[in-house]
């Protein structure tokens, strides 16, 4: 682990998305620390945005924790996680630790889920942490989920990390508005059927102290890259 690499501009420390084409767009990268909701549809990308944002830091040896909310099995997502090029499965539970958090958001109260995840962090201590998906915990969570988002992004910022979390939209919903109130960034991925094809595309629609870049930007998902901004648009 060491201290994070940033260029300074506006007077923010700036850590580096990973995504080839996003961190030109926020100024050199997300404030750090903050929060960023990342927010789309089934299939339009979150999942490949913050394998990457976690693969990033490891590579520059930054500390990584990625929270699971699903109780898939461990193995299932490494499996998947390790089809991209930028995955290296040896950095998991190492580079990059995972903590799954599936059977507490069903069975215990949202103070006894802060706890285990600040116990976790504490443990960890990430710069770069990751919850996805986010969103799942609405229908799942004993008590009242607003203000367990409110006490959720309080003592994330608390912490000296950039955590990326993710929701998922049902279709013609934005982003998960209950979520975007206490998000100092809101990165949309979007899906439209043209022409008979479905392309894909990126906006950043908020970034807290960021002149960034407004309007969708074409995206593309692959293997090597994971997730990049295309330039033709630029
Ligand atoms: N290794 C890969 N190579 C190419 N495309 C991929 C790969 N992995 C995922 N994708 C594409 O990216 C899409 C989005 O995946 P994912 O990030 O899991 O979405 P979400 O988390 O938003 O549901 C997949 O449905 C698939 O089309
Ligand atoms: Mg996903």
């Amino acid at each position: 682990m060491k201290s994070i690499a940033s260029s300074k501009s506006s007077g923010l420390v700036r850590i580096t998305s990973g995504i080839p084409g996003l961190d030109e767009m926020i100024e050199g990268g997300f404030p750090f620390p903050s929060v960023i909701m990342v927010a789309g549809g089934a299939g339009t990308g979150k999942t490949t945005f913050a394998l990457r944002f976690l693969a990033e830091g490891a590579a520059k040896g930054e500390q990584g924790l990625l929270f699971t909310t699903l109780s898939e099995p461990t193995q299932w997502m490494l499996r998947y996680a390790s089809q991209f090029d930028f995955v290296d499965p040896d950095q998991f539970g190492d580079a990059i630790a995972y903590h799954d958090l599936g059977t507490t958001i069903r069975e215990a109260e949202p103070a006894e889920l802060l706890n285990e995840m600040e116990e976790k962090i504490a443990e960890i201590m990430p710069q770069r942490i990751v919850i996805d998906p986010l969103s799942v915990m609405g229908s799942m969570l004993k008590g009242d989920y607003r203000s367990f988002l409110f006490d959720l992004t309080n003592r994330l910022k608390n912490w000296n990390a950039t955590t990326v979390v993710t929701g998922e939209v049902s279709p013609g919903e934005l982003y998960p508005s209950e979520m975007s109130y206490a998000a100092d960034g809101i990165v949309l991925l979007l899906m439209n059927e043209e022409e008979g094809a479905r392309r894909k595309y990126l906006e950043v629609l908020k970034m807290r102290g960021t002149c960034h870049m407004t309007g969708k930007q074409s995206i593309d998902i692959n293997r090597r890259d994971g997730m990049v901004v295309l330039k033709s648009r630029f």
